[in-house]
């Protein structure tokens, strides 16, 4: 929660010092003296305060799409659709990449099967490992710094078809000793993180009968890859994407 106050703290000081800045523009002219005097044509604030307005309103776009995300409800299994799932999420996760330069690239493998989960849960993690991601390409040159989303059918299942989603990162990798404590409650390697995020994303995926790995990206970097059963075929369609 505190990530993503952080987050949206960022994101709302741009459009707040932009109305700021044109609506004390707009006071200065109110305040000329050919104002003061009756013979000032008010038409010439109109930019001023058409620009301060489209300002607030991207401010509450921005809170919307957060809102949406960490509104408290009870947990529900639902047949949820991993591309509706991404396409939730991605608000939020371009709020950061837009932060540190990272680009987002998505492919959605057409006609995956929906899954049966907590659809807030999934979209926690699936934000903690693009966060994640996001993270370990601060440093990278620019071209380096491309976050992908890609979900498939994981074609390593035998008995049942599952579903993967992976976020692919071009960062700074994982060696080998980290490697060994990266799912560890508490473990992180940078000067402010909890080192919650991935225990808690691999028990939320464990709990779905799912797995969580991670491999070496061969351009460099690391992908980690969630694969969830998908839904037996007689589920009632996903009702959150009405
Ligand atoms: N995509 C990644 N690339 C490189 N290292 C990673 C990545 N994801 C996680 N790690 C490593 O795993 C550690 C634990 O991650 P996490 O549990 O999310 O905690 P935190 O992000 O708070 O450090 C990180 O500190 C980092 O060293
Ligand atoms: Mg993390």
């Amino acid at each position: 929660m505190g990530e993503i106050a952080s987050t949206l703290a960022h994101e709302l000081n741009q459009p707040l010092a932009a109305i700021s800045s044109y609506t004390s523009g707009a006071l200065n002219i109110l305040n000329s003296e050919a104002m003061l005097s009756g013979n000032g044509d008010p038409n010439i604030l109109r930019p001023a305060l058409e620009k301060a307005s489209a300002q607030a309103q991207r401010a509450g776009q921005i809170i919307r799409s957060v809102h949406a995300f960490v509104k408290k409800r009870d947990p529900i299994r639902e047949s949820v659709q991993i591309k509706s799932l991404i396409e939730s999420v991605i608000p939020l996760i371009e709020l950061q990449a837009h932060q540190f330069f990272v680009g987002i690239q998505t492919s959605i493998a057409p006609s995956l099967p929906p899954v049966m989960a907590d659809r807030m849960l999934l979209e926690q993690v699936l934000f903690n490992l693009t966060r994640n991601a996001i993270e370990a390409m601060q440093q990278m040159a620019p071209e380096r710094r491309i976050l992908r989303v890609w979900a498939s059918l994981d074609k390593n299942a035998t008995t049942t078809p599952r579903v993967a989603v992976s976020v692919i990162d071009q960062g700074h990798g994982i060696p080998h000793e980290v490697a060994e404590r990266l799912f560890s409650p508490f473990f992180s390697t940078k000067a402010e993180g909890m080192g919650m995020g991935l225990n808690i994303c691999r028990t939320t995926i464990e709990f779905h009968g799912g797995t969580l790995t991670h491999a070496e990206n061969p351009l460099g970097g690391t992908i980690f890859t969630f694969s969830l059963p998908a839904a037996p075929e007689n589920q009632p369609d996903d009702v959150s994407k009405t």
